[in-house]
């Protein structure tokens, strides 16, 4: 019998629109071959919602996303709407769907593909089947504490604050979902704050303390952060699952993901419990809508496509498709199959549809 599932799609703005494409073909080919039937709903969400709706995230798409069964985003933001005023950019949509559907948890995978080992800036090395789990605290800290502004202080002045807030429970929950993820790797934690400093992170370090007790079997470390992103680049190697908070989560994934090669590769999974109790969650590539490259058909839809086997992993525990769609990804780029980002010597380029065409082939192949 087929099951029905109800997937959000929200493409967004820039190079977002271009990848949902090729993600796109994929769901079609899952919803054709297997024993899913897709509903996929198509939403606008950021700058692509500003034209339309004067709003970065209507709350009849809010309503939307609140009962589907996993959501699917490309990107949101680019030049056209960086003058608005701080509630109408395009982020805040993003911003406010992690929030009201309290997607706490974020989980970026920075794995190094074996053929990608060259176009890693790092020496080959130092990179060399890599894979790390970054998990970013994502509802919490400064992107969301109150108070927040910009104030008059005189003619000629003005005060800009944010706050860095976390609360125990905020702390405990990404800190067990961080040792349950260590207990199913190598189970090795590095917790990342910068608790010689900011009494919010004291806090955080001493609760993931804390739950470490619970984890016997996890080995916990700390690490500062300004030592991490250092040893991040030394050595990342040492590394395994790494928990922090959500603002340095940002910077540490973004640093994790040069480590691979190209921001184009990467994938993400953001999770949580919605208010009526149900798990909800969102799948999006961790670069942004590149609005340098968009409407060049250059960009990179792996990390989409990537995003959409965590999804099946993630919230439909079928590890068959999320394999598969991995799968498909190393065979594409075993054959020397390459968007301009990841392109070296010798290696054939593809434009963005070329490279959704060239995984789909390989899925082709493969028997559900
Ligand atoms: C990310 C992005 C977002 C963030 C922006 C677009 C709001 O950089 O998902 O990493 O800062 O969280
Ligand atoms: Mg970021």
């Amino acid at each position: 019998m087929n099951k029905n599932l109800e997937i959000s799609a929200l493409p967004g703005d820039g190079i977002g629109v271009e990848i949902y494409l090729e993600a796109k073909k994929i769901l079609n080919w899952i919803d054709n071959k297997s024993k899913y039937s897709l509903n996929i709903s198509e939403m606008s969400v950021g700058g692509d919602s500003i034209d339309k709706y004067d709003e970065p995230l209507t709350s009849e798409t809010l309503q939307k996303l609140l009962v589907s069964d996993a959501i699917l985003l490309g990107a949101v933001g680019g030049p056209k709407w960086e003058k608005l005023s701080y509630d109408k950019r395009p982020e805040r949509g993003l911003l406010k769907i992690r929030k009201e559907l309290d997607l706490f948890a974020n989980f970026r995978p920075a794995i190094v593909f074996n053929s990608l080992v060259s176009a890693s800036t790092l020496k080959p090395e130092i990179i060399r089947e890599l894979d790390i789990m970054i998990i970013r605290e994502l509802t919490g800290g400064i992107y969301f504490g109150e108070p927040r502004g910009i104030k008059k202080i005189d003619e000629n002045n003005y005060e800009g604050f944010n706050t860095l807030i976390y609360k125990s429970e905020e702390i405990r929950r990404i800190a067990r979902v961080a040792f349950e993820t260590a207990k199913t790797r190598n189970k090795k934690l590095c917790s990342i704050d910068k608790a010689n400093v900011l009494e919010s992170t004291e806090l955080w370090r001493n609760t993931v303390i804390e739950i470490s007790k619970d984890y016997p079997e996890v080995k916990l470390e700390h690490m500062y952060v300004d030592n991490a992103s250092m040893q991040l680049v030394r050595n990342p190697k040492q590394f395994d699952v790494i928990v922090t908070t959500n603002m340095f989560g940002d910077i540490i994934s973004d640093c994790a993901s040069m480590l691979t090669g190209s921001l184009g590769m990467l994938p993400s999974a953001s999770i949580g419990v919605n208010k009526q109790g149900k798990r909800s969650a969102m799948y999006e590539p961790v670069h942004g809508s590149a609005p340098d490259i968009s409407g060049k058909s250059i960009a990179n839809p792996l990390a989409m496509i990537l995003s959409l086997s965590m999804m099946f992993k993630y919230s439909f525990d079928d590890e068959l498709i999320a394999n598969l769609i991995n799968k498909s990804v190393n065979l594409v780029l075993d054959k020397g199959y390459r968007t301009k980002d990841i392109f070296s010597e010798g290696c054939k380029l593809l434009s963005t549809s070329e490279m959704g065409d060239a995984v789909l082939e390989e899925l082709k192949n493969e028997k559900l």
